[in-house]
């Protein structure tokens, strides 16, 4: 019998687990499936830790999740074509829901099987190494401090790309009084309520953190870009300046000659790819960005068709995309989907990357990224879903940002699987201090 790996159940891990089980309900023969999840449980980033830095066993944190983390897009643009919001919560909610409230939808859709038992917890992927004909994965049992080796045909990473941070160094740095973060570590805004934070990026980290920062009582917000500014009309107490040059005591100094005290510097600087448990031929290198190369459909390592990757993109879509993506990979590994030889392959890859380098602006990156899942969604027979209409609304919510960046999640949308529109939620997000599930699904009836 075919075996197959899947290492992390994040949201991709839980595509991955959700389109084979939808394969077997349709009587098909699925392969034996084991799964390797370094957490107590899944769900990934939305699995809220307060832990930061190692855990009880000294295996890194993958969590990147804070308190208080609302969906930055509409939830409508992420909906699961075979399992809608009204379906889970029974009625139709708001667009922007806090963590929690898509934690419990994302876990709500494979709690209803026996997945759990397929999924090995709290064991962490150390090594996978290929043969030339299947893969040995060692894996450690962190509870019981227990190593085991186990032979694969496929292997899924569905690891994550935002759980590694990228730490810059700037000049000063060693003798700032103050905090100094990475945004991996951020977990409550309170924490700088009185303080001058500085934040450091230009990308949705950076926008959010500080955005936080803001709503919880700093005193005041500067944001350093270091290429393009996010350019948002920005609340009074928050403002944005071009890249930190260097700290001289508290002092934060920029390059366009902005100077400002600060407690605390938060480096919002991104993430890296880190694969430590691949070799070499196995590993994909790449900066974030919506096509890496050497992936075939976004899915299929090049060099090897049974190594398949999960979720490796930079993300406007998310679940539903993952989701195409891991109903193709299965149909690949069952032999469903064949893979082209070795130049059409060649010439796919370069086409999407060619295509990727010429993007000037986000409407074209949301173009870009709804073409590629619309392709994808075509190889299998993942359940129909309107992306026409979650093209419409990702360029309307970009839209909505550069009107108001503090009133956009206030907005509603429709849904591309039922139709129905959210209600307006009862509070404006700017005035919503708790994000408790019982608290934002609390709409009172008109
Ligand atoms: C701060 C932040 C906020 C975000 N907010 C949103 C949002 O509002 N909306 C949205 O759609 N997306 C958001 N995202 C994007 C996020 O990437 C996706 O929503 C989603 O979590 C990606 O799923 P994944 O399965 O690829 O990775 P992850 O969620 O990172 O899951 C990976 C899993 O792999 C496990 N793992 C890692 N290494 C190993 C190993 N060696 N062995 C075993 N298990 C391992 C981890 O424990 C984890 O459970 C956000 C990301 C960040 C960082
Ligand atoms: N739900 C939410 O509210 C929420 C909140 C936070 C994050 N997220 C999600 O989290 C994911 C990751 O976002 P991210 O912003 O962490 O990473 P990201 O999108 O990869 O952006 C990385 C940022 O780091 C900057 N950077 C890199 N090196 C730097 C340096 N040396 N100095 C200053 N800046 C530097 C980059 O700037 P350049 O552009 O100049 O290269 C870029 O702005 C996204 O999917 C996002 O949607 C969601």
């Amino acid at each position: 019998m075919v075996k197959v790996a899947i290492i992390g159940t994040g949201p991709c891990g839980l595509s991955m687990l959700r389109a084979f089980e939808q394969a077997e309900k349709k009587g098909e023969k699925i392969p034996e499936i084991v799964c390797f999840e370094k957490q107590e449980d899944w769900g990934g980033l939305w699995n809220y830790s307060w832990r930061t830095g190692s855990d009880q066993y000294g295996d890194p944190v993958p969590n990147s999740m804070y308190r208080y983390l609302w969906s930055n897009g509409p939830k409508e643009c992420l909906e699961f074509a075979d399992y809608s919001f009204d379906e889970h919560f029974g009625k139709p909610i708001p667009s922007f829901p806090p963590r929690e409230v898509l934690y419990d939808y994302i876990t709500g859709r494979v709690n209803k099987g026996n997945l759990k038992n397929k999924v090995r917890f709290s064991t962490s992927v150390s090594k996978v190494v290929y043969d030339g004909n299947s893969f040995e994965i060692t894996s450690h049992d962190k509870k019981n401090d227990k190593f085991s080796k186990d032979i694969f045909d496929y292997v899924v990473v569905s690891t994550g790309h935002f759980s590694v941070p990228y730490i810059p160094e700037y000049p000063g740095m060693k003798s700032f009084p103050g905090r100094i973060m990475h945004s991996h570590d951020f977990r409550d805004a309170e924490e700088f309520r009185g303080k001058n934070v500085i934040v450091l990026g230009s990308s949705y980290s950076a926008e959010d953190v500080a955005l936080q920062c803001h709503k919880y009582g700093a005193k005041s917000v500067t944001i350093g870009y270091r290429n393009n500014p996010m350019g948002f009309k920005w609340p009074k107490g928050v403002k944005e300046v071009h890249y930190l040059d260097k700290l001289v005591g508290n002092k934060a100094i920029f390059k366009d000659g902005h100077e400002q005290e600060a407690d605390a510097i938060i480096l919002c600087s991104g993430y890296l790819h880190h694969f430590p448990f691949l070799t070499e031929d196995l590993k994909l290198k790449t900066r974030n960005r919506l096509y890496p190369p050497k992936l075939y459909k976004g899915v299929v390592w090049q060099d090897n068709h049974k190594l398949l990757y999960l979720g490796m993109q930079d993300q406007f879509h998310t679940f539903n995309m993952f989701d195409c993506q891991a109903w193709y990979a299965r149909d690949v590994i069952m032999g469903k989907s064949k893979i082209p030889n070795s130049s059409e392959i060649e010439k796919d890859i370069n086409k999407w990357v060619a295509l990727e380098e010429k993007l000037e602006n986000p409407d074209q990156m949301i173009d870009f990224q709804t073409e590629y899942t619309k392709e994808l969604h075509e190889l299998s027979d993942y359940p129909k879903i309107d992306f026409e209409l979650i093209r419409k609304h990702f360029k309307e919510w970009e839209h909505h940002k550069v009107e108001d960046i503090m009133t956009y999640r206030n907005k509603s949308f429709s849904s591309p699987v039922t139709g129905s529109i959210a209600p307006v939620h009862h509070t404006p997000w700017a005035t919503a201090m708790d994000d408790s599930s019982k608290v934002f699904l609390n709409q009172p009836k008109k």
